[in-house]
């Protein structure tokens, strides 16, 4: 097997930093829906390991349901499109949802996830994204909780992939050019 490290290029954010912010965004959350029932939705597969350490730093008791969409095919770049590959085993009427993504690039995936768990009656529907990319700044995306801004770059790690790859990185980095040609 070929070290998950071989292809990185840059290292963007460290594991040690990941975590701290990871523990910072927990605390924010729990004070925030301190008394109120909380249901995670994690967004597959890359919201994985955000979600897992995520969930473990939360004071409270909370419950997760994932939903799987797809907008990217292999590449690198939005299609525009968004398909629900798997759906919610959760009926949200009623419930505060708190969606957690491991990246907001152009926002259009999450705005459409936004506006489609919304219009399901839930109490209140947040989103929590551990990375957001500049250009999501021009959307209509009303992110509560992110953990860091980064450069307009393709990145991978921490459960995000190239073409389904280096999704199980500790850090968050560029891949080498050599890797897209
Ligand atoms: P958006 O619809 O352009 O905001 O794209 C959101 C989705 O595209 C994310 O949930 C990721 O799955 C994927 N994505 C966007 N940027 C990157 C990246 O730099 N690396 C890996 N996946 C990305
Ligand atoms: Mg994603």
């Amino acid at each position: 097997m070929t070290s998950v490290h071989a292809d990185v290029g840059e290292v963007l954010i460290d594991e040690d930093v990941l975590r701290a912010r990871v523990e910072e965004l927990g605390a924010e959350i729990s004070a925030d829906y301190e008394g109120r029932d909380l249901l995670l939705v994690g967004v597959l597969k890359g919201a994985v390991m955000v979600m897992a350490d995520l969930a473990r730093v939360l004071h409270s008791q909370v419950t997760m349901d994932w939903m799987a969409v797809s907008s990217y095919g292999m590449g690198t770049k939005s299609s525009g499109v968004v398909r629900i590959l798997k759906d919610l085993d959760t009926d949200i009427t009623n419930r505060h949802v708190l969606v957690v993504e491991d990246i907001i690039d152009t926002g259009l995936t999450l705005s459409w996830l936004v506006s489609n768990l919304s219009s399901r009656g839930p109490a209140s529907v947040e989103i929590c994204t551990l990375l957001r990319k500049p250009e999501a700044l021009q959307m209509a995306v009303d992110v509560r909780y992110v953990g860091h801004d980064i450069p307009n770059e393709f990145v991978v790690g921490y459960g995000l992939d190239y073409a389904e790859r280096y999704r199980n990185l500790r850090c968050i980095g560029t891949l080498a050019p050599h890797v897209y040609s």
